[in-house]
This record gives structure tokens, C-alpha cells and sequence, in this order.
């Protein structure tokens, strides 16, 4: 449970001091034991945890089960038992399980859930309250179809039980029938300290293999990462199989059967690509430089037969060339000169920059080749057409399916709605690259994906099947592989036949296989049906991909079968969450799972509690101020459910000499805003005093500043200043003026509202406003937090310059942790709070889990130094 922080204010200092809460050691509660155990059959993977913990204590103890799953898993079964007695989640319709949720909420019951999402994981978290002496087994089982990429199927488990754990297992067992080809693993659990702890074992016939990890108590504190609170990282296991037959690996079982096509004796096809490169303002900094340097490490991958295109856009749209050219060496130095130059400039025209690719290739067309467009964006359309519906339309129609559109999605920023929409009506698939060192080399590793095509125009068709999942494919790539699954309908069929016409380099090509339907597959009993699960995780996957490109009763119509297989086979998806009631006080907790880019960045938990229990932080602090000086410091505890404080002085003000000048205390509640700063290793968090001007962000020699106001919950009005130019922003409106024009635009107005002018570009769609002033781009976002309207604003890209002011310019705030309730700054010890934070930086506004040190602490100044006088 987080404490929360009541902050002094005498005579206008903050005087601040924080409650050290004690982070007990929790072996009162005891997870003696953590098993994952994973069984993959045929790339389908069904993992298993199961955490059993007891309570140690004499009375009845809350106990919290968290664990991290990969993104593209459905969970199929949840599973509480304590004192024999079991509680199994229940999938429900998400409306249905909504309500229930709701209900409980309503009766006041904790009704937290969970899930959030990292990069490839999320989160799952429930908690259930156990009696004295008494233990409770938490089983999770999530199922996934494992991907192949650039050549391995990968399946990653990851490990945090929290504490040292007695009896700590992670069992891997892998059975593809055609044979393993290679199996390795990685990840942060395979260090050096732990590598005793690892063992694999391939069988002879290579059908079969065993990974075991078996930490012992003292590896799970010695390992990189890993502390008193035990193991934490990742094993990944890493493999591919073999493939004797390059027809395919097709195998049936119970009325179901999945084909996996991968061949790869193949000539590759020579490409036509055209890269479209966003590189409007909020592209500046380090997005731009990471571009630069995959393109000249894709360009440098080209081979000579590719012929390819790039085009740079902003408001304007360049292309390098007018037409493809030929991957030569001459050309490629040329190109990776131009690449070079590649600058932020000003807003961005996703529409004019794709309908000019689209024309790029169409324009010159190649018997023998395959065509494809590469978009990277890192913001909404703001310039030309920012209609969203339109650009799709306009994008689909230029296309006519004739080769596939591939968005990536760099950072946040973007509307991932719109470029996975766009990618998907088009035959490619949108990705995100997430802002973090490595984004070059996820650039390069989505490029690699696509750089070699093998076949085009792939259509499988089978006999006596129906219920098939996807059966044409635009291409297929090498290291890839394309899975189809489907229903055995004929039941008089002893052989299933299958026929694969697709296009190669220089001719139609055509694979044939068969299987008997018959045969019996050599799987775990309990595995028997993986196919028929396999397909139905692949049909829901499909299906929901698909819905996201129809309009209607199409739309509702593949919405309603993904709904009903997944209530069918218990799956956690988009559509559907899990309920599982508690057994105490019939308290209810739903798991729903996220969606892409929900929670980002942080890889904390999304809180979905309305009511959560008591000692949750809400982002409203309160704040105690005193008229006289106190000259002694006070710790104030949290205000738990009454919105009235209570104090504990360290000594008690009538054990000072009760002079005239006793000082007369008056306490007024006055609300803080804590404020978040992004860093590592954990986010800082600080509250902020409401009712002041606060100098948000100032740049000196480029003559920018921003004010904002604060009020009780986050800023009313924040004013820009830009040479002569000004912009303020308020919760009603948005009005600039150069001194020649002004210009209004309303909050959730129906159109987007555009501005342009010399280094000023200004874009307002709904509640979220885009400016960019010279070198500083800025989002402001509307939050509505129950009536209250607020604005939170969030710097993109500000100048390097080292004299940047302003409590939003300080981001290079470097801390070391040194315990459980210190951190040290610029070598000053100080006490720190784990705690949370509301992140209003994004428009779901996430909970964050941050270390809430004092303002002074956080700023490195005291907050007079913040304030303005004027706005
Ligand atoms: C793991 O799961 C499989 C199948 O569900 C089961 O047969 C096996 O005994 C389990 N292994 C362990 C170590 O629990
Ligand atoms: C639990 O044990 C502590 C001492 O270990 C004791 O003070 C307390 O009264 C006990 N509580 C109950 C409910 O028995
Ligand atoms: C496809 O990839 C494999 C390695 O995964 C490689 O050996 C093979 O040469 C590649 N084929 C082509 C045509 O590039
Ligand atoms: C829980 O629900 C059951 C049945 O709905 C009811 O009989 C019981 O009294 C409830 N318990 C509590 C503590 O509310």
C-alpha cells in the first residue's frame, strides 16, 4: 500500500518532510513455491504458473499474485484455491463482465484489475485476502501460436516472483514433429551467475526438447537484476525446425488440422521499395538521428537487383529522386548522402507523402518483382488532408491491392488506430517502434522482415475443409512462415489434400501434400486438441484484425464470431475479460485485456479500480499551511479516508517554550498537483502547490517561454510566447496572435483546426492540440477527471541548450536508489516514498508507480524560483 505525502508550507517555503514508510519484509507471506511450465506443440504454446503462498501471520493477510505475460497470448484459465476450495475466472462478454464490475464498484467493493502493457509484455495482477496460517495456490494458463521471424520462433518467459522463492522451477517442453533444427537460449536469466541453474536437452531424434531452470535461494539474489526481491528477467528460448519437405508441415487430428508453409529453396524476388520518412518537427532529436542511421543501414542492405524510392515529408512532400532507381553502388552513395540531410522540419503530410509513393511505383512497373511501401510516421496527419477516413480511402484506392503498405508507428505520439488500419486494409501490418535507444535496430529488424520476398500472390486451397483462417497471402517472405488452419467438415475424408500456387521469381509455381486424417499425433494427452485450439486462437487473432478494415454488418458479423469462439475456448481478448469473484466479501475483480499502445512506456500497471482500496494515491495531495514558522519539522501521515490531515510532530509545538510568539497554526487545506518526471531507473514524482504561475519552459535564445497556471487538479491556462508571437491556451479555447492575425480555435470543435505560418505550426484535433514554436514542439491534452477540465501539456522537443528553465525543462535529473525509502541526488541523500502518480501525459492518464521525493528535491531549486509574476 502507498503512503501518501502531506507537504508544510510556512511563510510561502515548503518546508518538506516525508513519511518514511518502513518497507517491511514481507516473509510473513511466503511464496514457498513458483512453477512455470510450458508445453509447446507445434509452435502452440499453453503455459502454466502456479504460485502457491502462505500466510505466516496470525491474521488474515491480503495476498497479491502478479505476473507478466506475453502480448500476443490469450489467457484461457485462472484459478484460486484456498483451503481446498477452488475459484475459477469466468470469461464473459466484456458488457456483461463490465456490469458486474461495476456492481461491485457500486457496493463499494475493491474492484481493482489489471493489465498493462511494455513492450511484449503485460501485466496480470489480482490479490485475494487469506486467513490466518492458511495458503492459497494462484494458477494462470495463457495459450499462444508462436511467430516465426527472420528465421526462429522465440517464446519468452519471464520471472519476478517478488521474493526469493524455495522452490522456484521454470519448465520448458518442446515437441515439433519435423524436428528441431536449433535451440538456444537467452534473456536476462541466462547470466553468467545462472547459467548452473540452466539445462536443455534436445532428444536424439530431435523431435523433443527439455529446457529446466532451477535457481537455487542464493542464485536468485546473485544474478544481474535480481536482489533481496529475487529473480527478475526474462528466458527466452529461441528455434526453429526443420523442414525436410518444402511443401509444408501439415498435420490433423480430431476433426482439425494446420498447415505451416515456410519453404526456402526459393530465388528471392528482387524488390521495388519505396521508403516515405516523416520528418516533421517532433521527429527532432534522437528519432531523427536513429532513422538516419537504420535508412543507411537498410540502403546498404539493398541488393543490386532492388530498384527503390525516398521520399521525405512534412507539410511538403520531396522525394530523392523522381522515379526508382537501381540499387548500384552510385546510387546508394548518392541516396545515403541525401539520408544524411535528413532534418525535422514542420507538420505532417501522411496523405500527399503515401499517394506520392503509391505513385512512385505504380508509375514504373517490373515484370518479375515485388513491390512494397515502407511509411514511418511519428504523429497525426496535421497538414493537407488530416481527415483520417479520407487519407484511408485515398491510400486504398491508390493501392487497388496490388502490393502491401507497411506503417511503422515511432513513439506515442501517433494515432496507431489509423496506421493499423491503413496498413491492414492494404495486405501489410503496422508496428511500433518504441523511443528507446534501440529504435534504429527496430527499424532495421522490421525491414529485415520484409527485405527478402520469395513468393507473391500466395493462394492454399484444401479439400473437405472448411472454417479456414486466411488462405491468400500478397507475399511471403523468407524467415517467415504462413499458417493456415481449418475444420476437417467431410468426415468420410481419410486424406486431407492441400495445393499451394503462389508466383516465383520467373514462374507459377504449385506444392501439393497430403495427410492422413487418421493418424494419431504423438502429443501430450492433455494436448490432443491443440489443434482445434490453434485454430481457434488463429481465427479470433484474424478475425480481429479484420474487423478493424470493415464497416457495418460485416463488421458486427466477424465481431460476433470472434466474440463466440472466444467465450468458446476461454479466451481473454479484446472482446471478452474474466471475472473472477473473490471469495471474501464476494469482491470481484475483471481482467481485460489492453490494447496495443494502451499504457505507454511505462510498464506499470494500468489502474482500472474506481474505487480502489483505501491508501490509494490519488494525484490530489493536500497541502498544510502555517502562518509562522515552526522551526522544528513535522511528518505528516497520509490522510487516509477523511479529507481532514493528521499530524504527528516529531515533538509536540507545546513542548517549545510557550513564548508571546508561540507561533498560532492554521491549517488550510490547499491541493497540490504531483507532476511526473520520466526517468530511469524508476520515474521521480513530486507535488506541486495548486493556485501558482509556474514557469513551465523557457528558451532564452530563442526567445520562447511557457507559463501555466495551476489550479487544483492540473493548469487552467498555459500562455506561449514566441518572439512576438503569443499563444494561450485555456480549458474553452486556444488563441494566437502575431500582432497582425489572430486566430481562434475551441476545444472538441468538429473540424481540426490548422495554423500555419513561419516556424509556427499549430494543429488542434478534439482534446489534443499539437504546437510546434521554432524548436520546441508541445502537445497539450484535455483531461476531463470527473467535471473538473484541466490541461496537461507535454514537451516533444525542446532545444539542447544547457540554460533551458522551467519546471518542465528539467529532464536530466540523475538519482541513485539507496534503500527503501531513500534515493541520493547530485551525492545528497533524501528520503523518497514509493508511490504513485497519475501520468496525464497521455489521454488514458495511467497510473505510474514513481518515487515521490520533495519539490526542491525534484527541481533542484526551491519553487519560488518557478513562479512568474504574469503569465
Ligand atoms: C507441465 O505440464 C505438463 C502438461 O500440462 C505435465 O504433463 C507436466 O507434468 C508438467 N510438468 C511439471 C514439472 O509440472
Ligand atoms: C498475533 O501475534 C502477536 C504476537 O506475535 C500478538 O501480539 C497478537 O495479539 C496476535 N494476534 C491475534 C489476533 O492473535
Ligand atoms: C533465407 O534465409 C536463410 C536463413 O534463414 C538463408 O540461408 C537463405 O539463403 C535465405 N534465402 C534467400 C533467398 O535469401
Ligand atoms: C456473498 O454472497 C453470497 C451469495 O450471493 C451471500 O450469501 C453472502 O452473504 C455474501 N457474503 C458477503 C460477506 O457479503
Amino acid at each position: 500500500m502507498e503512503r501518501t505525502t502531506l507537504v508544510l508550507t510556512i511563510l510561502g517555503h515548503l518546508l518538506l518532510c516525508v513519511t518514511s514508510a518502513p518497507v517491511k519484509q514481507q516473509r510473513d507471506v511466503d511464496i514457498y513455491s513458483f512453477h512455470i511450465n510450458s508445453t509447446v506443440t507445434s509452435r502452440y504454446a499453453i503455459t502454466v504458473i502456479t504460485s502457491r503462498v502462505a500466510n505466516r501471520l496470525n491474521e488474515s493477510k491480503e495476498i497479491h499474485f502478479q505476473v507478466k505475460i506475453p502480448k500476443n497470448a490469450f489467457i484461457s484459465k485462472f484459478r484460486m484455491t484456498i483451503e481446498g476450495k477452488t475459484y475459477d475466472g469466468v470469461v464473459k462478454q466484456k458488457e456483461a463482465a463490465q456490469q458486474q464490475y461495476s456492481q461491485a464498484v457500486s457496493r463499494g467493493e475493491s474492484a481493482g484489475i489489471v493489465s498493462s502493457v511494455g513492450r511484449t509484455l503485460e501485466d496480470f495482477k489480482t490479490s485475494v485476502t487469506v486467513a490466518a496460517f492458511s495458503k492459497v495456490t494462484f494458477e494462470l494458463t495463457y495459450e499462444e501460436l508462436l511467430k516465426r521471424r527472420l528465421g526462429k520462433y522465440q517464446l519468452q518467459i519471464n520471472a519476478q516472483p517478488m521474493q526469493v522463492v524455495a522452490d522456484f522451477k521454470i519448465d520448458v517442453y518442446i515437441n515439433e514433429h519435423p524436428g528441431i533444427s536449433f535451440l538456444e537460449i537467452k534473456g536476462g536469466l541466462k547470466t553468467q551467475e545462472l547459467s548452473s541453474a540452466v539445462t536443455s536437452t534436445l532428444a536424439s531424434s530431435t523431435k523433443e526438447a527439455w529446457v529446466n531452470f532451477y535457481p537455487t535461494r542464493e542464485q536468485q539474489t546473485k544474478c544481474e537484476g535480481c536482489g533481496e526481491n529475487g529473480l527478475n528477467g526474462d528466458l527466452i528460448i529461441e528455434y526453429d525446425v526443420k523442414r525436410p519437405k518444402q511443401n509444408g508441415e501439415l498435420q490433423a487430428s480430431n476433426g482439425y488440422f494446420v498447415h505451416y508453409f515456410a519453404p526456402t529453396d526459393i530465388q528471392k524476388i528482387p524488390k521495388n521499395v519505396v521508403f516515405i520518412i516523416d520528418h516533421s518537427g517532433s521527429m527532432h532529436g534522437r528519432k531523427m538521428a536513429q532513422t538516419r542511421t537504420a535508412m543507411l543501414k537498410i540502403l546498404g542492405d539493398l541488393a543490386q537487383e532492388d530498384y527503390f524510392g525516398l521520399i521525405v515529408f512534412d507539410s511538403k512532400v520531396d522525394v530523392w529522386k523522381a522515379e526508382l532507381l537501381q540499387a548500384t553502388e552510385k546510387n546508394l552513395e548518392q541516396a545515403k548522402a541525401f539520408v544524411k540531410d535528413i532534418n525535422d522540419r514542420g507538420a505532417t503530410d501522411i496523405n500527399a507523402a503515401v499517394l506520392k509513393g503509391v505513385d512512385m511505383i505504380t508509375r514504373y512497373p517490373r515484370e518479375g518483382s515485388a513491390s512494397l511501401l515502407i511509411l514511418l510516421t511519428d504523429g497525426d496527419p496535421t497538414a493537407g488532408e488530416t481527415n483520417t477516413g479520407r487519407i484511408q480511402e485515398n491510400v486504398k484506392q491508390a493501392i487497388g491491392g496490388k502490393f502491401p503498405l507497411y506503417c511503422l508507428g515511432f513513439g506515442f505520439d501517433v494515432n496507431f488506430d489509423f496506421l493499423e488500419k491503413m496498413a491492414l486494409e492494404n495486405d501489410g501490418v503496422a508496428r511500433r517502434i518504441y523511443e528507446d535507444s534501440d529504435a534504429d535496430l527496430q527499424l532495421q529488424g522490421f525491414y529485415e522482415e520484409v527485405a527478402t520476398p520469395l513468393l507473391t500472390d500466395v493462394q492454399i486451397n484444401y479439400n473437405g475443409a472448411s472454417n479456414l483462417t486466411q488462405t491468400s497471402f500478397r507475399q511471403y517472405y523468407n524467415g517467415s512462415e504462413i499458417v493456415v488452419a481449418g475444420q476437417i467438415t467431410d468426415n468420410s475424408l481419410e486424406t486431407l489434400q492441400t495445393e499451394v500456387i503462389a508466383i516465383s521469381i520467373d514462374s507459377k509455381v504449385t506444392y501439393q501434400d497430403s495427410v492422413s486424417t487418421k493418424d494419431v499425433i504423438d502429443v501430450l494427452p492433455q494436448h490432443e486438441n491443440f489443434i482445434q485450439r490453434l485454430w481457434a486462437y488463429l481465427t479470433v487473432k484474424q478475425l480481429l484484425e479484420k474487423e478493424v478494415t470493415l464497416k457495418g454488418d460485416e463488421k458486427e458479423a466477424a465481431k460476433k464470431k470472434a466474440l463466440d469462439l472466444s467465450l468458446k475456448y476461454e479466451f481473454v481478448t479484446p472482446l471478452t475479460s474474466m471475472v473472477v469473484t473473490k471469495p471474501q466479501e464476494n469482491e470481484t475483480q475483471v481482467a481485460h485485456k489492453p490494447k496495443e499502445g494502451e499504457e505507454p512506456r511505462t510498464h506499470h500497471r494500468r489502474v482500472l479500480a474506481l474505487q480502489p482500496s483505501s491508501g490509494f494515491v490519488k494525484s490530489h495531495q493536500y497541502m498544510v499551511q502555517s502562518v509562522r514558522p515552526l522551526g522544528f519539522p513535522f511528518l505528516l501521515g497520509p490522510p487516509g479516508h477523511a479529507d481532514a490531515p493528521r499530524l504527528h510532530g516529531h515533538k509536540s509545538p507545546a513542548r517549545h517554550p510557550p513564548k508571546a510568539s508561540r507561533p498560532t497554526i492554521k491549517l488550510l487545506l490547499q491541493p497540490a498537483v504531483r507532476f511526473l518526471i520520466s526517468i530511469l531507473p524508476k520515474p521521480i514524482c513530486y507535488d506541486a502547490p495548486a493556485g501558482h504561475k509556474l514557469l513551465l519552459l523557457k528558451d532564452p535564445s530563442s526567445d520562447f517561454s511557457m507559463n501555466g497556471h495551476l489550479s487544483d487538479e492540473g493548469f487552467q491556462v498555459i500562455v506561449l510566447h514566441y518572439k512576438t508571437e503569443k499563444l494561450r491556451v485555456s480549458h474553452d479555447n486556444i488563441v494566437y496572435n502575431n500582432g497582425k492575425n489572430r486566430v481562434k480555435f475551441v476545444w472538441g470543435q468538429l473540424d481540426p483546426g490548422n495554423h500555419e505560418s513561419h516556424n509556427v505550426s499549430i494543429f488542434l484535433r478534439s482534446t489534443k492540440l499539437n504546437v510546434t514554436m521554432g524548436s520546441v514542439n508541445v502537445v497539450f491534452l484535455l483531461h476531463n477527471k470527473s467535471g473538473d477540465v484541466f490541461l496537461w501539456p507535454v514537451i516533444h522537443q525542446q532545444p539542447k541548450n544547457a540554460d533551458i528553465q522551467g519546471i518542465l525543462g528539467k529532464t536530466d535529473l540523475q538519482y541513485e536508489e539507496v534503500s527503501d525509502s531513500k534515493i541520493k541526488i547530485k551525492d545528497l541523500e533524501i528520503e523518497a516514498t514509493w508511490s504513485s502518480a497519475i501520468d496525464y501525459r497521455f489521454p488514458t492518464a495511467p497510473s505510474v508507480e514513481c518515487w515521490l521525493v520533495p519539490v526542491q528535491s525534484a527541481l533542484q531549486g526551491e519553487l519560488s524560483d518557478f513562479t512568474v509574476s504574469q503569465l
